[in-house]
């Protein structure tokens, strides 16, 4: 089974190449679901049908779903919603403001992801297409698994065994309740499912596609993603250039946007260089129906296949040598000043600002101490020398 998921700026045609690449997967015999995450339904608009919470067939083997994000996060989220309203009522919140305060900004779209893990681990789908989110809410979310596993490994197991010891005496004395095991398990569970989600999101059977419009700010835009993206260990496959104007007979106008766009589109492909891209024309009216989505895949593909898996790019590889490794993470474009580095015992925290990886180190590496960090081929390189002693936290790269 291959996932794509399909990302950008809002607006640049997220949803219309998801579809499109979805409807030509499908036509070649491909069982495939488009699922969407964005709040905005522009999915339903690009197949030109409503689109419901289950999956709807909209042709031959080709399946449509809106995930309910809030249905979705009532559903997970219950159990330990319900525990915080408990704490919330005796502090004397009003019910309202506690319904609000126990909701956490973005994790709908979080929970939203949930939806893919059960597809995926139904064995219905050859192909399962994300419509992502903007960008900017798509790298936060992709972020969160990982950072509630350090939470889940490091917080969370001494949390448990406190609460489980102090229970019956702090029920009595302070009058809030305590969360039962049930609230732990909830928790546990949902981490558990996210987890499986990001192996699933980083896995080699799934790709990242960029979608940009050729104008500089976009491509800014798009640059700055495929750096976090790869910081976050996802494998970016592609980037598609959509709505280019066709040269040819054109008038001043015209003519001068073709000129810019292929300034632009020089800086996509030298940007990109090892990556596909694949170009979109800016169609004479609004791709909307199976017509004409099959038509502007058949277009943006021409003889590539959309679904090949390009030769492995591991986002993350570590090489031995003697008396010590490397440890070598892609993050494309950044230079030496963009990345810092520091060591948290087994972890590594890279930050290329504002996002920060806590990245654990394979038992091997985590004996090792680091003795040298740079920034080169788009490649943070990590040098661990054998040795017990660890240096001090801070460690420049
Ligand atoms: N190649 C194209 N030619 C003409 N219009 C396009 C093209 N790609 C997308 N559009 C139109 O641009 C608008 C935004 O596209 P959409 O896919 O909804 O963007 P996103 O999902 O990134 O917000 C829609 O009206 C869509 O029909
Ligand atoms: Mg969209």
């Amino acid at each position: 089974m291959r996932i794509l998921l399909f990302t950008g700026k809002g607006g640049v045609g997220k949803s219309t190449v998801a579809a499109a690449t979805a409807t030509l997967a499908a036509r070649s015999g491909q069982r495939t679901l488009v699922l969407s995450t964005d709040a905005a339904h522009s999915l339903a608009d690009a197949f030109g049908t409503s689109v419901g919470a289950e999956p709807v067939q909209v042709a031959p083997l080709l399946y449509v779903q809106q995930v309910d994000a809030q249905l979705r996060f009532e559903q997970s989220w219950a159990e330990i919603q319900g525990y915080l309203l408990s704490v919330l009522e005796i502090a004397g919140v009003d019910p309202v403001a506690a319904e609000e305060l126990t909701v956490l900004p973005g994790a709908e779209e979080v929970l939203a992801l949930l939806e893919l893990r059960l597809h995926a681990l139904s064995d219905d789908w050859d192909l399962i297409v994300v419509d992502c989110a903007p960008t900017a809410e798509t790298l936060r979310l992709l972020a969160l698994p990982e950072a509630l596993g350090w939470y889940m490994t490091r917080v969370f197991p001494v949390e448990r065994r406190v609460v489980r010891a102090l229970r019956p005496v702090l029920s009595r004395a302070a009058g809030v309740p305590m969360p039962d095991d049930g609230v732990f398990g909830a928790v546990e569970r949902l981490h558990a499912e996210l987890d499986e989600v990001r192996a699933l999101l980083t896995g080699p059977a799934t790709s990242v596609r960029l979608v940009l419009t050729p104008e500089q700010v976009v491509l800014a835009e798009a640059r700055r993603s495929y750096t976090t993206l790869s910081l976050f260990g996802y494998r970016v496959d592609g980037v598609v250039a959509n709505r280019v104007f066709p040269a040819g007979d054109a008038d001043a106008w015209r003519t001068q946007w073709v000129t810019a766009q292929s300034d632009v589109l020089a800086g996509v492909e030298d940007s990109f260089a090892g990556l596909r891209v694949w170009r979109s024309e800016y169609r004479p009216s609004e791709p909307v129906g199976l017509e004409a989505l099959g038509e502007l895949a058949a277009h943006l593909y021409g003889d590539s296949d959309p679904l090949a898996v390009p030769p492995a790019r591991e986002p993350l590889r570590i090489t031995r040598s003697s008396g010590g490794a490397v440890l070598h993470l892609r993050l494309p474009f950044v230079v030496r000043g963009d990345v810092d580095l520091a060591r948290d015992g087994d972890d590594l925290v890279v930050t290329v600002a504002p996002y920060r990886r806590l990245l654990t180190l394979p038992a091997g590496l985590a004996r090792h101490r680091v003795a040298g960090a740079r920034v080169e081929d788009g490649e943070l390189r990590v040098r661990f020398a054998a040795g017990a002693d660890q240096p001090a936290a801070q460690e420049e790269a």
